[in-house]
């Protein structure tokens, strides 16, 4: 495939073998010498319209572990700040020549707008509540590299799915690798119809998380909830935060996963976030290795490879 939009136009073999690559880019990134020539030559431009910490920086790191000459455009001094629409935007930087673009956008649907305009690969960093493919991507590489296979797992996804594109994403790789996946939060924060997705819901956090083999925390999303009830942090913590003793009502040993961002009280305990279940810190590392096998994978299929 020329992009990388989302989870939901990825097959089961490609998934797949996306995983065996990044398995091999830990490797890599293991080793002193990390750098590679897989995109020596080729330039990626990182555009991001919303912030981030663990999704640029590692995707910056890929790039330039496989030799791309990689640019951060600076969203926040750039002429989007003049008014500059993104499609604009965006064609200004095409006309730069770049072989790809990894772009983060506040809008659902955006990313696969501006990959009809451009004449690069386009990867999808996050757009809206929609997608956010590499970070599904990631939390299967660590699942899979932790329990040795996501087939028939029991994965309980925990907090704000409503506005979630990392649930969203999750919820489409774990069924199509064959998981049995329950969403769980209060009403006001699942999407109606969610259950059309193959899940199983639950409004009670310790229903939701018995014998779980996974416990995947997400973040409140507070700036997406505007005009909305939010709940307080410490009400909210009280029936969905976890805590060892919500922790102890899934399977003994479960893995606990967070995308991050982390609220620690919010949606989670600090003793729990640091504690010896805990696959956060992995979970970064896994966000390298998927993001060098997405740039190379797609390096395959760029003109004159
Ligand atoms: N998980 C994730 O997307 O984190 P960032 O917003 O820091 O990139």
């Amino acid at each position: 495939q020329r992009h990388l939009l989302g989870i939901e136009p990825l097959s089961r073999p490609e998934i797949e073998a996306l995983l065996d690559l990044a398995d091999e880019a830990v490797a890599i990134s293991r080793q002193i010498e990390k750098k590679r020539s897989t995109l020596r030559g080729r330039t990626q431009i990182n555009l991001f319209f919303e912030a981030s910490t663990r999704t640029q920086s590692s995707f910056e790191l890929a790039g330039k572990r496989l030799g791309a000459d990689v640019m951060n455009m600076a969203v926040a001094a750039s002429s989007v700040k003049k008014g500059e629409t993104l499609i604009d935007t965006a064609m200004t930087l095409n006309a730069m020549r770049p072989d790809i673009l990894v772009v983060r956008h506040h809008a659902a649907g955006a990313v696969s707008l501006l990959a009809r305009k451009v004449d690069c690969s386009v990867i999808n960093a996050g757009d809206g509540a929609h997608e956010h493919p590499t970070q599904a991507l990631l939390d299967a590489l660590t699942i899979r590299r932790n329990l040795g296979r996501i087939e028939g797992l029991t994965v309980a996804i925990c907090g704000d799915i409503l506005h979630s594109r990392v649930a969203r994403s999750n919820i489409l790789l774990l069924g199509k690798l064959g998981a049995r996946v329950r969403v769980v939060g209060p009403s006001t924060l699942l999407p109606a119809g969610v259950e059309a997705m193959g899940v199983e819901v639950f409004r009670d956090m310790r229903a939701g998380l018995a014998d779980a083999d996974v416990v995947m925390m997400l973040r409140l999303q507070r700036e997406r909830m505007a005009g909305a009830f939010v709940p307080s942090a410490k009400e909210y913590f009280r029936f969905f935060g976890l805590d060892q003793e919500k922790l102890s009502r899934a399977r003994p040993g479960a893995l606990v996963m967070h995308p991050g961002p982390m609220n620690r009280g919010v949606e989670i305990d600090t003793a729990v976030a640091d504690g010896a279940q805990s696959l956060i810190r992995e979970q970064v590392e896994m966000g390298v290795a998927v993001r060098m096998a997405v740039l190379e994978a797609l390096a395959r299929n760029l003109p004159n490879a």
